[in-house]
């Protein structure tokens, strides 16, 4: 079968059932700061498994673009991927236990015609808080799945959510599939790995309070998630979703590039392939990040590089290293799924171009380095430092080296030197911070209060997650650099002069607070993008127009600035435009 159809079968099943088919969320989530990526299809809808009501009713479904960066030790088996896509559908207070067993049964057997004999399911075994769930397997034995195929697992098998650190959860009941060409046993072993699991229906009756606590909901919903890519290998036969389409080209095109046989190199094909996969799709995200030392653009950094260092494992010569082929690959597999990555694919070639050129200058020194420090038992924390500094190893990296040469890393060490440094780069951010603009002439005060007009009027004219990536005051002019991946037209550019010339004439007062950088973000004053702030911080507001974190000085009331108008917008670099504007 299919990727395509089985796509299809899956969203037409739901839809029959009454349930609305919505689009992928991106995978930075947009209300969850506690986590990186969006890990569950339920994640973007957890408000409406509490008290909220879903717009479009009480019955979706979708598939779900995820990233579990806790999954990626697995990556180098037949079933685990970082990047995957989840089959979800929700019952967001409608049926229950029953109707979700019902319906999942009718799915797998009646619609993908998947054998009986080779299903077996688990059920939650109760703990001290929530009973043993006899009735989620009543329910499979009503639909004549037999006794021996049904175990009874603890928490933290049969147990699923939060999906962040509080919020909805409850017991599961998962669905695995018998995945070897031998003859299925009568008595369903959870612990054989030949049974995969291919999903699971969670019933959500639990909200998961901060305190840690398990409130059992009024309304309770059911949580439907399913292995895409699982299910994809069950319907072809075949036991490894790598060899499936969502992956096969790839794996073809590390055979070419490297000359080396796939078989006998699973592990690094298969981290290859599942880390380009993943970057594409953080970087062609709605909400995408680009490679840095921080939260997503962490992760991204370590998928890019962990991928190169692979390719060189498999004797690429570094100079010859080159992920961007493969971001066509990517597209062409996904990209009428996800639009946007067709859209994005020449920001992702330059984003991964410039992390793979700058990693490329030092990974050869780096691994010699490596090979000096490992002659003894342990990397100790200054040299983890030392790669990660100088050479750019993600400290996961090294123990990923050492871990095949069987030493350890001193990882505590590390963090400590890791901390002095971070410490050592606040007070230099604290210094430049106070600096603020030295020269503050009446003319770059104007120009830089305007400054704060254009990035905000930038937001409301183009799209809200636009950030300030730089800012440049003289005399005669402003230029302000931000996140947009494409050139603006002129109309948007005449909707913005003429945003900031409303604000202007509409006489705004400009007023500063000072306040922690906390309760600052909190606020919703907007900040530099990547830039480094202390922990007390001034926040200067134009009327109820624009809030920015920022040292000043200002004009008092906007009345004063005279015309705002654009003279240049330009590319600054990938991703990045630049506006240079004046006051007349
Ligand atoms: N949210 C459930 C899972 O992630 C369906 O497995």
């Amino acid at each position: 079968m299919k990727a395509d159809e089985l796509r299809q079968k899956y969203l037409d099943y739901f839809q029959s059932m009454g349930h609305v088919a919505i689009a992928s969320a991106p995978l930075i989530p947009e209300h969850d700061p506690t986590v990186l990526f969006t890990t569950a299809g339920m994640q973007p809808l957890v408000a409406f498994f509490l008290d909220n009501k879903h717009p479009l009713g009480e019955r979706i479904t979708n598939f779900q673009k995820c990233i579990r960066t806790g999954d990626i030790d697995e990556v180098g088996d037949t079933t685990h991927h970082t990047f995957f896509e989840m089959m979800g559908y929700w019952s967001l207070g409608d049926y229950f236990k029953k109707e979700a067993i019902e319906m999942t049964f009718e799915f797998l057997t009646a619609v993908l015609k998947l054998p009986l004999s080779h299903l077996a399911f688990t059920c939650f075994s109760g703990d001290e808080n929530a009973p043993k769930d006899e009735d989620a397997a009543q329910a499979w034995l009503d639909l004549g799945v037999p006794e021996e195929r049904i175990a009874f697992l603890g928490k933290d098998d049969n147990w699923w959510g939060p999906a962040g650190e509080s919020g909805p959860c409850g017991p599961s009941t998962e669905i695995y599939y018998w995945s070897s060409v031998e003859e299925p046993p009568q008595q369903f072993d959870p612990e054989d790995g030949r049974w995969v699991e291919i999903g699971n229906d969670v019933l959500i009756e639990y909200e998961k309070t901060k305190e840690g606590k398990f409130k059992p909901l009024k309304k309770k919903s059911i949580d439907f998630g399913g292995g895409f890519e699982r299910t994809l290998a069950v319907m072809n036969g075949l036991n490894d979703n790598y060899m499936t389409e969502l992956f096969l080209p790839l794996i073809k095109k590390i055979e070419k590039i490297t000359k080396q046989k796939y078989v006998g190199n699973e592990k690094s094909f298969r981290v290859i392939a599942d880390h380009v996969k993943a970057s594409v799709f953080i970087l062609g995200d709605e909400r995408g990040a680009v490679p840095s030392n921080v939260d997503q653009g962490y992760i991204l950094r370590r998928f890019i590089r962990r991928a190169i260092r692979h390719l060189r494992s498999l004797g690429v010569a570094i100079e010859k290293i080159d992920l961007t082929p493969f971001v066509k690959i990517v597209v062409d597999i996904y990209g009428e799924d996800y639009t946007l990555l067709l859209e994005k694919k020449e920001f992702i070639v330059e984003e991964l171009k410039k992390e793979q050129e700058q990693f490329k200058r030092t990974l050869e020194k780096g691994l010699n380095q490596f090979k000096k420090m490992s002659s003894g038992k342990k990397i100790d924390g200054k040299d983890a430092f030392l790669l990660f500094q100088s050479y750019g190893f993600p400290i996961e990296m090294t123990e990923e080296l050492a871990a095949e040469k069987k030493i350890t890393v001193d990882k505590v060490g590390f963090n400590v030197e890791y901390e002095k440094h971070q410490e050592l780069s606040r007070v230099g951010a604290e210094k430049k911070f106070k600096g603020g603009l030295s020269d503050a002439s009446e003319e770059t005060t104007k120009l830089h209060t305007a400054t704060h007009l254009l990035n905000e009027a930038l937001r409301r004219v183009l799209k809200e997650n636009i950030a300030q990536r730089g800012s440049n005051i003289t005399a005669e002019r402003l230029r302000f650099d931000f996140n947009f991946e494409r050139k603006l037209t002129a109309e948007e550019l005449a909707a913005i002069e003429k945003e900031v010339n409303d604000v202007i004439a509409a006489g705004m007062e400009v007023i500063k607070e000072e306040m922690e950088l906390k309760k600052a973000l909190k606020s919703g004053a907007h900040g530099e993008f990547g830039t480094k702030y202390p922990e007390k911080v001034s926040v200067y507001s134009v009327g109820d127009y624009s809030k920015e974190i920022c040292m000043g000085p200002h004009v008092g009331n906007t009345s004063v600035l005279g015309a705002f108008k654009i003279k240049k917008e330009s590319s600054s670099s990938a991703g990045v435009r630049r506006i240079k504007a004046i006051l007349e």
